[in-house]
């Protein structure tokens, strides 16, 4: 039998459902239930009626499962996969900025810790993210803890005053405008589309701006027949599987999320085995973190 096969048939022995990002590797998004972008996936996991949840992804995407899910049993097939960027915030940098705008709504993107959402008022994603700061009564918003999609939703919503935090995801922030013009040079033909993770003057050259479920959307209504990509090179395995005669390509040679590869079909297998790299989370943290994720899915509505 083959891995993938012994991983179909544990999983119906575990009574287990498979979530996977776009980022892991594509034999990985293969075998999962449901493959999707960071939105997709939190709401899926509300709708699953299996007692465990086995999600392909990095920490934070466990924790909002298990967060939005508190009796069913979450696991990471690999611990250590982390999304560097969501430790780039500190939590008295919230405090300080609490005290001297008292009227302030903190937005934070999903990509973050289960501490930090409990400090929030409020979660998104890359693909609800302008929608819901739109939707929001509050005049001062604190976006944590990405500076990129924060300036991006600066531009979308004028009328709102985004503070900033120094935060970036190091994959995204490493696209550069030249690279994106050199890349241009080189495929005349393509379309730009870009993830808002990217720096401004990169999203400023783009034909496109969206989440990663929003840039393979795009590619597959759109009737170019070349694209140049500026996100991680994971979203290429649904790319190519919905479109298989148009051509893709990277703007440099360094846009893998080294922590989305560590999760291996040989580790989905071992995790269902084993039961080992379970996400708990206290209760005491569990009832202030899961608030704003709940608040997202109502107000992205
Ligand atoms: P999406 O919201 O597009 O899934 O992006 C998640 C992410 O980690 C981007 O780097
Ligand atoms: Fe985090 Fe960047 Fe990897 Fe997304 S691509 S999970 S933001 S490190």
């Amino acid at each position: 039998m083959s891995i993938a096969e012994q991983i179909q048939q544990l999983k119906k022995e575990k009574d287990a459902v498979i979530l996977a990002h776009y980022y892991v590797p594509g034999e990985v998004q293969d075998v999962a239930d449901y493959v999707g972008d960071s939105f997709y996936l939190s709401k899926i996991a509300t709708t699953l009626t299996a007692k465990k949840i086995i999600f392909a992804g990095v920490a934070f995407m466990g924790e909002s499962a298990k967060l939005l899910n508190p009796h069913k049993r979450v696991f990471l097939p690999d611990a250590t996969a982390d999304c560097p960027m969501a430790h780039m915030i500190d939590t008295e940098k919230i405090q300080q900025i609490r005290a001297e705008y008292p009227d302030v709504a903190v937005v934070c993107y999903i990509n973050s810790t289960a501490e930090t959402k409990a400090l929030s008022d409020i979660c998104v994603t890359s693909s609800n993210a302008v929608k819901i700061v739109k939707k929001l009564p509050n005049k001062n918003i604190f976006f944590i803890p990405d500076q990129h999609l924060a300036s991006y939703v600066a531009a979308q919503v004028p009328e709102k005053n985004i503070l900033l935090n120094p935060g970036f995801c190091p994959r995204h922030h490493n696209i550069t405008a030249s690279q994106v013009a050199l890349a241009k040079d080189l495929h005349p033909e393509a379309l730009f589309l870009a993830h808002p993770e990217c720096p401004s003057e990169v999203l400023a050259l783009a034909d496109y701006v969206g989440s990663t479920s929003g840039i393979i959307d795009y590619a597959t209504n759109t009737a170019a027949e070349e694209y140049l990509i500026g996100t991680v090179v994971g979203v290429f395995h649904e790319l190519k599987k919905r479109n298989p005669h148009k051509k893709f390509f990277c703007v440099n040679s360094g846009q893998i999320c080294v922590n989305m590869e560590k999760v291996t079909l040989e580790k989905v297998k071992s995790v269902l085995e084993t039961e080992c790299n379970e996400v708990f989370i206290s209760e005491k943290l569990q009832r202030k973190a899961m608030l704003p994720l709940t608040r997202m899915l109502e107000m992205a509505r």
